[in-house]
């Protein structure tokens, strides 16, 4: 069986939405909207596939934007993902859903239907919009109901890190199918993100308990500890455990980046990853992807340059995320800004 290989679409900055925190639109919130033509969406796709058959992988999509709803093309694409019968994700806004439109994504092939949650309804509306609170969990139910499954990410930083676990109860009440939280990347002149490693601790430990709690009642949503330093808290508390046969120069987990994953922009802009402002690598209308893979993305596996990392025996699982790092001082391999351990 081949390996999946993750590309993240970015087919339109277009939305209805300008959240505080977006990399998007930081540096100008008021940037003029970028989005991709029909015939260069042609042309990205099958540079993708082109890649995927050089590499012996197999593709898998996230389309987001932006709301990729809002792309005059949207369903055209997922009519060319059906008939080459290529799974995806949808990272999308909740206004344009309903249940016509669900059962159309579900026929085209959509797999999960991600929506944002980004604190309580006051603070979830002061990033987002007034009303954006209500019409997330009211479209929960509505993907469900199509058959697709329903995840809500949450992006994390000192604004919201103390409603995180009020978020997780709302999650479950609602019936999501899968919950995650990442941290935020500083993308323009703030620098922080206004947590410190012992309060990131906290709220590893704090939402470990609340997880195996609902887990342990059979709660139906699934907790997605996608933050690597999650790999970190279970190894000191005793639930990961380096692998005897583990090889040295391998690696076995960690960030993906440069590794099965890539982002491609509106504009045809490939990056190493989305969250890491500068990381461009070529331009997917003007490069074979697959070239970029080997000669430009060489420089984000450079695992022996990762300032503590490299220094840490949880290297080959760990990493922390270079995209919170890379937000701090521009550094991909500097210091995870909330790694609490003392190397
Ligand atoms: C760019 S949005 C596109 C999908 C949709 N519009 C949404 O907001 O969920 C995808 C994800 O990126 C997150 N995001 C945006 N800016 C970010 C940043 N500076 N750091 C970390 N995550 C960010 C959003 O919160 C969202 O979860
Ligand atoms: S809804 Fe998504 S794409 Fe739009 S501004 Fe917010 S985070 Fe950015
Ligand atoms: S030093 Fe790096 S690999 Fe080790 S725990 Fe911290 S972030 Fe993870």
């Amino acid at each position: 069986m081949k390996e999946y290989f993750a590309f993240q679409w970015h087919i339109t900055d277009e939305c209805d939405q300008r959240c505080k925190h977006c990399y998007i639109f930081s540096e100008d919130n008021c940037k003029k909207p970028e989005a991709m033509t029909w015939n260069q969406m042609q042309k990205t796709f099958e540079n993708c596939l082109d890649f995927c058959r050089t590499f012996g992988r197999l593709p898998y999509f996230y389309i987001t934007g932006g709301d990729p709803i809002l792309h005059p093309d949207f369903w055209k694409l997922l009519s060319l993902f059906k008939e080459h019968e290529i799974p995806f994700t949808i990272l999308g806004n909740p206004f344009h859903l309903n249940t016509q439109v669900c059962q159309k994504l579900k026929f085209y092939g959509c797999q999960k239907y991600q929506l944002s949650l980004d604190g309580m309804r006051k603070t979830h509306d002061w990033f987002r919009k007034p009303g954006s609170f209500d019409c997330t969990l009211e479209k929960i139910q509505c993907i469900k109901e199509a058959g697709i499954r329903s995840v809500i990410m949450t992006t994390v930083s000192g604004k919201n890190i103390r409603e995180v676990p009020d978020i997780i109860d709302t999650v479950v009440k609602y019936g999501a199918d899968v919950f995650a939280f990442a941290r935020y990347c500083p993308t323009s002149e703030e620098k922080e993100i206004g947590i410190t490693p012992l309060e990131y601790r906290e709220l590893l430990d704090l939402c470990y308990k609340k997880f195996r709690k609902y887990e342990d009642e059979g709660c139906s949503t699934y907790f997605n500890r996608k933050d690597h330093l999650w790999t970190l808290y279970e190894y000191e508390e005793g639930i990961f455990k380096i692998p005897e046969d583990a090889q040295e120069g391998m690696i076995y987990g960690g960030c993906n980046c440069g590794n099965c994953h890539m982002t491609i922009l509106p504009t045809g802009d490939i990056y190493a990853c989305r969250r890491v402002q500068n990381s461009k690598v070529g331009n997917v209308l003007k490069d074979r992807i697959s070239d970029v893979w080997v000669c430009r993305m060489e420089e984000y596996r450079d695992y022996g340059k990762f300032e503590k990392c490299s220094r840490c025996e949880l290297l080959a699982w760990c990493r922390g995320c270079p995209a919170v790092a890379a937000g701090k001082d521009g550094n991909f391999y500097g210091v995870d800004p909330q790694c609490w351990k003392e190397v």
